[in-house]
């Protein structure tokens, strides 16, 4: 039995009678990490519940809180109500994307490790409501987590009343996994975070709720959806391979121990490429101290070449979240799943020395980078934890194709449209063209590396010859730029479909 606690079994109902708990207007904590551990009946119950309202002419709308992207059933289905008037943070949700960028709504991108600080420091306002997806409830009331960790811990904390989902397709065999750091506290209190290891355990195996809090339990038997991966492309698999070599030099001039330092690796393919390509990789005994456990490390953790795996939530594609599920009893003492304020802290992260590795949109000359604005205007998906760890990291990686929409966009570009990584915070820059290694360079050192060894053919005399003017026509000749043309490129594209002349 997953409810074993006999007062919140009394409190269990329909997905449409708890959602009818939620009020418009109201502040909505919602569990969720990149598809995973997200409540999926009382959300569609909640949009369904909008759809009437707004053909009766009453808008119904909430403020949502989750703990980054979800899925189709929660941000796409509220999204398409036009349920959500402001949702924080990262979302990659195509229709919610759509709203977002149409102006219908309101997105409050936010590093992902700061949204519980945040919520605690009382910057984001109250919190009416917790909907909440756990595997089980204990006969103490405690709650066994679910396929992510995310913000829960703060959600359950801060929410006026909770609403539960027990979802059985979860694996039972997920009680362990899970470490919830309940030490965190507000300044002055703040004391160091006593984790030293990525394998180690500093908290508790479930999350607390006050139960009187608790108006409603509702039954759920739903799998997680993640997007699925394509396989490694040529591409994806060449920048897998720059950085691999890389990575092997760095063991052999020992700046990096045999076993590497704890990988971070951010969302998306060639991300999963690079963690396919570890399995044939020289590293034994290495660890992750990352957001999500991706597709490319369950090979490796199988066959021992990863030796654990420390992430907030599970970013797994339908086959493989099948293969977790089957097979927990195996994982479960190789994976430590925590809060996202503690997978992603900015202390831990530098204290470990992780390397990280994340995508980007498009990087400038100068090795700023752009993750999240398309034409600096349009948003992709969000920061999520990539200035978590790229600030923090003892290797920041940023990796990319070196052109988008079949060539019609360089991703090497004069002046980056929108700043999410400032220079000081990249130090690698990969694209199947090569890569550029910026250590100890000054910016004119970084443009001319970055130029030669990431940009695409087809743009690279393009980008030679605006560098070579701006050093004679520029204001200063610290950064070089001429401010007139820096992002005459993007203007062409928006013009043209194509950053081509
Ligand atoms: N201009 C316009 N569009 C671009 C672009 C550019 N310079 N670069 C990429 N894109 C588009 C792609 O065409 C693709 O669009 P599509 O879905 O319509 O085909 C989309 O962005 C995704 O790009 P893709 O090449 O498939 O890369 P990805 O899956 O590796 O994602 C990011 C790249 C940057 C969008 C993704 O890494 C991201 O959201 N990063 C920010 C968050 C982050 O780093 N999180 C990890 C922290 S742990």
């Amino acid at each position: 039995m997953r409810i074993r606690n006999k007062a919140l079994r009394s409190k269990i109902m329909s997905a449409p009678d708890a959602a009818r708990l939620i009020t418009h207007g109201s502040t909505v904590g919602m569990s969720g990490f990149t598809g995973s551990g997200y409540p999926k009946a009382v959300p569609l119950a909640l949009a369904a519940h909008m759809e009437e309202q707004r053909s009766a002419g009453d808008p119904f709308k909430v403020r949502m809180w989750t703990g980054a992207s979800t899925g189709p059933e929660l941000d796409g289905a509220l999204a398409k109500a036009d349920g959500i008037e402001m949702r924080l943070p990262y979302n990659s949700d195509p229709i919610a994307r759509e709203k977002i960028n149409s102006g219908q709504m309101n997105y409050f991108d936010m590093h992902l490790s700061q949204v519980a600080p945040m919520a605690w420091q009382g910057f984001l306002g109250p919190l009416d409501t917790a909907v909440i997806e756990v595997t089980g409830i204990r006969e103490d009331g405690s709650l066994i987590p679910s396929s992510s960790v995310g913000n829960n811990k703060t959600w359950l904390d801060r929410a006026e009343k909770v609403i539960l989902e027990v979802n059985s397709w979860q694996s039972e065999a997920l009680e362990g996994v899970h470490d919830i750091y309940y030490g965190t506290a507000l300044p002055p209190a703040r004391i160091p975070i006593p984790l030293t290891r990525p394998d180690q355990r500093i908290g508790e195996d479930c999350l607390r709720v006050d139960p009187d809090k608790v108006v409603a339990v509702v039954e759920t038997d739903s799998p997680d959806r993640n997007a699925p991966f394509t396989p490694p492309d040529d591409k994806a698999k060449m920048i897998a391979g720059h950085i691999l070599e890389f990575l092997k030099h760095e063991v052999k001039v020992g700046r990096v121990p045999k076993e590497l330092l704890p990988i971070q690796s951010g969302v998306g393919n060639i991300a999963n490429a690079v963690l396919t390509g570890l399995m044939d990789a020289p590293f034994e005994g290495m660890t992750a101290y990352t957001e999500v456990i991706q597709d490319g490390m369950l090979d490796l953790l199988a066959s021992g070449k990863l030796r654990m795996a420390s992430a907030t939530a599970f970013s797994l594609s339908p086959q493989a979240a099948e293969r977790v599920n089957r097979e927990m009893s195996f994982f479960r003492d190789k994976m430590i799943l925590r809060p996202q304020e503690i997978s992603n802290h900015p202390e831990l992260v530098r204290r470990l020395g992780c390397i990280a590795m994340n995508g980007l949109i498009e990087a400038d000359i100068y090795g700023a980078v752009n993750s999240t604005h398309v034409m600096g205007s349009r948003i992709q998906n969000g920061i999520g934890g990539s200035g978590d760890f790229a600030r923090n990291a003892f290797i920041s990686i940023f990796v990319t194709p070196s052109t988008a929409k079949n060539g019609a966009i360089s991703a090497i570009v004069p002046q980056a449209s929108h700043v999410d990584h400032i220079n000081q915070d990249v130090q690698v820059i990969v694209t199947e063209q090569g890569l550029a290694d910026l250590r100890g360079l000054s910016p004119k050192e970084r443009a001319r590396v970055i130029i030669a060894n990431c940009a695409h053919p087809d743009y690279r005399p393009m980008l030679e010859d605006y560098f070579a003017r701006a050093q004679k026509q520029s204001y200063g000749l610290q950064s070089p730029m001429i401010p007139s043309e820096a992002l005459s490129w993007h203007q062409r594209f928006i013009d043209t479909g194509s950053m081509m002349p």
